[in-house]
C-alpha cells in the first residue's frame, strides 16, 4: 500500500509540473507521482505525458537527483493509456507515450517504478522502459489491449520479449492476461515484491541501491530469448492466431511485432509495432470493443442510483427451487462465500440438486481448478431444507420455480410470511411480469427480477429488472451484489422477455421464417455463426430444448394469442419427441453423449413439407440477407426496446447481447453494429426485406425511422 503520509503534499521540497503529475526531489531522488484518477490513465490531453516528460527532463539536467522514483497515486500505477482519447483529435504541442518513451531511454540515470495495483497496457509499458520495477503485493500487470482489439503500442511488444523471452511474450500478450506480482517476480519482470509500505520501502531500496551502484539497465538494450526453433514458433503462432481468433484483427499483428523482436532491431521493432497500432486502432473491430469496454462500466450506473444509495449487506441467501437453474444460483453465491440455503418441497430433487452442486465442484477440483479446501469451505455453507420456513433469516431470496404465474404467486405470498422486513425478494422469471408476482406481497418495493442465464454458474450476464414499485435501495444493493458474484449486471425494466429475450424472440421468429422459405437450420447456423455468434439460433434452440417453447405455443394458440405468422416447423419436431440435445435430436442429430449436431435429412423433409404446406415456393436464401435479416430483428426491437424505456440506453443492450447471447465483441453489439452500418440502411434493408414475397411482418420501429430522418445516432 502507498502510505498517504507520503502523499507529494507532505513532502519537502520543490512541487511542480502539472496537477495530474507531481515532481519533488527527496534527497537524491526524483519522486514522480501519476495522479490522474480513478486509474491514472495516461492521458496525452490532460497533459499526464507532458507531465512526465516535464518531471524526468527537470531531474535529468538537476546534479542533486540521482535516480527517480515513478509511482501512482490511489490503488493504481497505471491502467494504462487513455483509451477515451483514441481516434480522437490530440492537443497540439502534448507530449504522447511515444515521445515520453524515447526519452526515458536517452536518461542515463537510474529510473524505477514502483507498482501498486493494476499496472496495465501503457502503464506497465512505462514501467518497463524504467531500468527497474518493485511491486506491492496486490500489483497486478497485464497487457490487456488485444481485448480492445489493438496491441501495446509503447514497446510492449518489444520489451516483453527481451525480459521474459518471446514465447511467453507472446503467450501474455495474446491472452491479456494479468500477471500477479510474485508471478511477475519469478518470470523476472519485477526485480522485488514489497510487503510493507511501497513508497517508503522504495525509497530505501534505491537508496541502498545506489551506495552499491545502480546501473542503469536498460530493456531496449537486451537481445530477444527464444525457447524454441524462431521459424517454427512464429509458422505455429500465426496458425494458432488465425484459428483461435478468427474475426479479431489483432493477435496476427502481436505475432509480427513478436517476429519483428526477434529477427530486427529494436528501432525497427518499435516502428513495426507502431504501424500496427495505428492501423489497428481505426479498425471497426477496435471501435467495437472499445465500445463495449465502457458501455459495460456506463451499465453500472442506473438512474435514480447514485453513490449515496444505501445498500444492504448480503450475508446469506435462499435460493428457492432446486432444479437446473436453482443450483446454479446458489453456485454463484457459493463461490463469493455467502452461505446459501437450498428449498426445494420435493425431497428427492433437493438432494439431487445439492449433489449435482457438489459433483460440479469435484469436477473442477479433478480439473485442478479448485483446490480441495476451497470445495470443503464452498460446500460447508450451503444446506437444503423442504421447509419454506427455512428462508426466515436470509437477507435475499431468489425464487427459481417453474414459469407458471400462479405458482410463482403462491410462493411469493407465503415468503412475504416467513422473510424479515429488510429482506429482499427476487425471482428469476425470464418472461412474467414482475409487477404481478410483487402484487401479492405487502412489500412489492422489496420485489425485483434477478434474471440469470443458464448455465447460471457460468455465464455472466444478469439483468436485473427494477419492477414499477423497486425501491432504489433494492436495485443499488442488486447492483454491487451482482458485481461480487462476479456478473455483468444491466438494469432493465419490466416487459414480456425483458430485454434479452423479448429480443430473441423476434430473432428466431425470422430464423423460422427463413427456413419456411427456402433456407436450411443449418445455412442460416452457419451464416450468422461466419458472422461471429458463438452459435447459430437452430443450434441455439437445440441447446435451450424446444418443449417449453412448444408448451408456450400451444397456451397461446389455445387462448388466441398467436396473431402474427405462425411458423409449424418446431411443433413437428417436438411431435417426433424431438426436443434438442437432451433427447438426441431437434433441429440436428446428437451422438449420446455429444453436443456436436449432424444434419438430419428427415429435418430437412420437415422443413420442405412446412412450407409446401403453407403454399410457399422455396427458394434460395443467401447469406446476406439470413444475416441482414436477423440482424435487423434485433435491432428493430432494441429500437422498440428503448423508445419504451425497458432498456436505459443502446450500450446495455449491447453489453446484454455480448454477455448473455454469444454475439460476436468484435462487433460491438447490435445497437452499435447496426450504427457501424448505418441506421439509415437498416431501415432501408427493413423496407427493401418487407416488400419481399411473404415480408409483410417486417414494420420499422417508430424510433428506428424517427432517429433517421432526424439523422441522429442511438447516444
Ligand atoms: N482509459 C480511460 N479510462 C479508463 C481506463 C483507461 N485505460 N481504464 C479504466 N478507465 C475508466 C473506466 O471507464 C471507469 O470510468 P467510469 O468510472 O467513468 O465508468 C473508471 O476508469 C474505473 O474503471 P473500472 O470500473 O474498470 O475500475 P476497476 O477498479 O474495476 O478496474 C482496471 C481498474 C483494472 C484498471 C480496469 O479499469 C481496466 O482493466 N482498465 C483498462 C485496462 C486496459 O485495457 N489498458 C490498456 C489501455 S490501451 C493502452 O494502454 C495502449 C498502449 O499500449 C499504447
Amino acid at each position: 500500500m502507498l502510505n498517504s503520509a507520503l502523499e507529494l503534499k507532505d513532502l519537502n521540497g520543490e512541487t511542480g509540473m502539472s496537477e495530474v503529475v507531481s515532481y519533488e526531489v527527496r534527497g537524491s531522488i526524483g519522486l514522480i507521482q501519476i495522479n490522474n484518477p480513478p486509474v491514472n490513465a495516461l492521458s496525452v490531453n490532460k497533459g499526464v505525458l507532458q507531465g512526465l516528460l516535464d518531471a524526468i527532463k527537470s531531474g535529468d539536467h538537476d546534479p542533486q537527483v540521482s535516480a527517480f522514483l515513478i509511482f501512482g497515486s490511489g490503488k493504481n500505477f497505471s491502467g494504462g493509456a487513455d483509451i477515451s482519447e483514441f481516434g480522437k483529435p490530440k492537443v497540439p504541442g502534448m507530449a504522447t507515450l511515444s515521445d515520453l518513451l524515447a526519452y526515458m531511454d536517452t536518461v542515463t540515470k537510474p529510473i524505477v517504478a514502483a507498482l501498486s495495483g493494476p499496472t496495465m497496457g501503457g502503464g506497465f509499458e512505462l514501467s518497463l522502459t524504467c531500468h527497474y520495477r518493485l511491486a506491492s503485493q496486490e500489483t497486478i500487470v497485464a497487457l490487456p489491449e488485444v481485448k480492445l482489439g489493438i496491441l501495446p503500442g509503447a514497446g510492449g511488444t518489444q520489451r516483453l520479449p527481451r525480459i521474459i523471452g518471446a514465447e511467453q511474450a507472446l503467450e501474455l500478450i495474446t491472452s491479456g492476461a494479468f500477471v500477479s506480482a510474485q508471478e511477475a517476480k519469478s518470470l523476472g519482470i519485477v526485480d522485488e515484491v514489497i510487503d510493507g509500505n511501497l513508497l517508503e520501502d522504495s525509497i530505501k531500496w534505491i537508496k541502498r541501491a545506489l551506495r552499491s551502484g545502480l546501473p542503469v539497465a536498460r530493456v531496449s538494450e537486451r537481445s530477444v530469448k527464444t525457447a524454441t526453433d524462431p521459424k517454427e514458433f512464429i509458422a505455429k503462432a500465426t496458425g494458432v492466431a488465425e484459428k483461435k481468433w478468427r474475426g479479431y484483427p489483432a493477435p496476427l499483428r502481436i505475432v509480427e511485432c513478436i517476429d519483428a523482436a526477434i529477427n530486427t532491431s529494436f528501432k525497427e521493432g518499435i516502428q513495426i509495432e507502431r504501424k500496427n497500432i495505428e492501423e489497428l486502432i481505426l479498425t471497426n473491430e477496435s471501435k467495437s470493443l472499445r465500445h463495449l469496454f465502457f458501455a459495460e462500466r456506463q451499465a453500472n450506473k442506473v438512474v435514480g442510483i447514485s453513490k449515496e444509495t444505501p445498500t444492504a449487506k448480503i450475508q446469506n441467501v435462499s435460493v428457492i427451487g432446486a432444479g437446473t437453474m436453482g443450483t446454479g444460483i446458489a453456485m454463484n453465491f457459493l463461490n463469493a462465500g455467502i452461505p446459501v440455503t437450498i428449498v426445494d418441497t420435493n425431497d428427492e430433487t433437493l438432494k439431487k440438486g445439492i449433489d449435482t452442486i457438489n459433483k460440479n465442484y469435484l469436477s473442477t477440483v479433478a480439473k485442478g481448478k479448485l483446490s480441495a479446501e476451497d470445495h470443503d469451505r464452498r460446500v460447508g455453507i450451503l444446506t437444503g431444507s423442504t421447509q419454506l420456513s427455512a428462508v426466515s433469516d436470509s437477507d435475499l431470496v431468489v425464487e427459481a420455480v417453474y414459469e407458471e404465474m400462479k405458482i410463482k404467486q403462491t410462493i411469493f405470498r407465503e415468503l412475504d410470511s416467513f422473510v424479515k422486513p429488510t429482506a429482499i425478494l427476487a425471482t428469476n422469471t425470464s418472461t412474467l411480469d414482475i409487477d404481478e408476482i410483487a402484487s401479492v406481497t405487502q412489500r412489492p418495493e422489496q420485489v425485483i427480477g434477478l434474471h440469470f442465464f443458464s448455465p447460471a454458474n457460468v455465464m455472466r450476464l444478469l439483468e436485473v429488472v427494477r419492477a414499477e414499485k423497486t425501491s432504489p435501495e433494492v436495485v443499488a444493493t442488486s447492483m454491487s451484489l451482482a458485481k461480487k458474484i462476479k456478473k455483468i449486471p444491466v438494469c432493465v425494466g419490466v416487459c414480456d422477455g425483458f430485454v434479452g429475450n423479448r429480443m430473441i424472440h423476434t430473432y428466431l421468429r425470422e430464423a423460422e421464417y427463413l427456413i419456411e422459405e427456402g433456407a436450411l437450420p443449418q445455412q442460416v447456423d452457419h451464416a450468422i455463426e461466419s458472422f461471429g455468434f458463438a452459435m447459430g439460433p437452430f443450434r441455439m434452440c437445440d441447446l435451450a430444448g424446444l418443449d417449453i417453447g412448444w408448451a408456450i405455443r400451444k397456451r397461446k394458440k389455445s387462448e388466441g394469442l398467436i396473431s402474427k405468422r405462425y411458423v409449424s416447423i418446431p411443433d413437428h419436431l417436438c411431435e417426433r419427441g424431438w426436443f434438442g440435445q437432451k433427447t438426441g435430436g431437434g433441429y440436428y442429430t446428437y451422438e449420446a453423449g455429444s453436443r456436436v449436431p449432424i444434419v438430419n435429412p428427415e429435418v430437412s423433409a420437415i422443413v420442405e413439407s412446412a412450407s409446401s404446406q403453407q403454399g410457399m415456393i422455396r427458394r434460395t436464401i443467401e447469406a446476406n440477407e439470413i444475416v441482414d435479416r436477423l440482424m435487423f430483428a434485433l435491432i428493430n426491437e432494441g429500437a422498440e426496446i428503448l423508445a419504451e424505456g425497458v432498456a436505459q440506453r443502446a450500450s446495455d443492450i449491447d453489453v446484454i447481447y455480448a454477455a448473455g447471447y454469444g454475439f460476436p465483441r468484435y462487433r460491438g453489439g447490435p445497437m452499435f453494429y447496426a450504427q457501424t452500418i448505418g441506421l439509415s440502411n437498416v431501415v432501408e434493408g427493413i423496407e427493401r426485406y418487407s416488400k419481399q414475397d411473404h415480408g409483410d411482418h417486417w414494420e420499422v420501429s417508430p424510433f428506428l425511422s424517427q432517429l433517421v430522418q432526424k439523422n441522429q445516432t442511438f447516444e
